[in-house]
């Protein structure tokens, strides 16, 4: 398969943790696999001007960073969707990246899992209803979700854990 992962965290630390534990299994497995650092790219909101509907026809008139994005919403077989906890949501740099889809509507993906990380516990319920929201909508089956905070991140328990799921796809 050719997995996508959106990585909505501007730092390569926990979040990081959890997609480089994601893509060892998923490439030990034979997956083709690309990061797309979306936390650290230009991703403005969508602005609804409906441009993409009309005359351009599936591509969005605004230029920026998404643009590095759109071919995996348009080819990859998989997304994996890991943020950072930001005020009890998925990072403002994600949700750009993913609403952005509109331009095409519905990625092309069969697949997603999702990867959050946060300083405290129970604080994941705002990207948990996001990514059930999207898989739902988008009609994309959901393979699995991990949730790592305060000091389970890093922990190599854990990491394995997700591992062993990339490996098991
Ligand atoms: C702007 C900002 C907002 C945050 N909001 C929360 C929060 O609401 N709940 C929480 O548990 N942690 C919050 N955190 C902590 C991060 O979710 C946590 O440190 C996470 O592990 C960072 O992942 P990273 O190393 O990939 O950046 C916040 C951090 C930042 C920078």
């Amino acid at each position: 398969m050719k997995i996508a992962i959106l990585n909505g965290s501007p730092r390569k630390q926990n979040t990081a943790a959890m997609i480089d534990a994601f893509a060892e299994g998923a490439k030990e497995a034979g997956h083709e696999v690309e990061v797309l650092h979306v936390g650290r790219m230009d991703i403005n909101g969508c602005k609804a001007c409906e441009y993409c509907h009309g005359k351009g026809e599936g591509t969005c008139i605004q230029k920026d960073d998404f643009e590095k994005v759109l071919p995996a919403y348009k080819t990859a077989d998989m997304l994996v969707f890991a943020t950072p906890v930001y005020y009890f949501d998925m990072t403002a740099q994600i949700a750009a990246a993913m609403q952005r889809v509109y331009c095409i509507g519905k990625p092309v993906a069969k697949k997603a899992a999702l990867l959050v990380s946060s300083g405290s516990p129970n604080t994941a319920d705002g990207p948990f209803a996001t990514y059930k929201g999207y898989c739902n909508y988008t009609g994309i089956e959901d393979a699995g979700t991990f949730y790592l905070h305060g000091e389970e991140n890093q922990d190599e328990a854990k990491l394995a854990e997700i591992r062993e799921f990339a490996k098991n796809l």
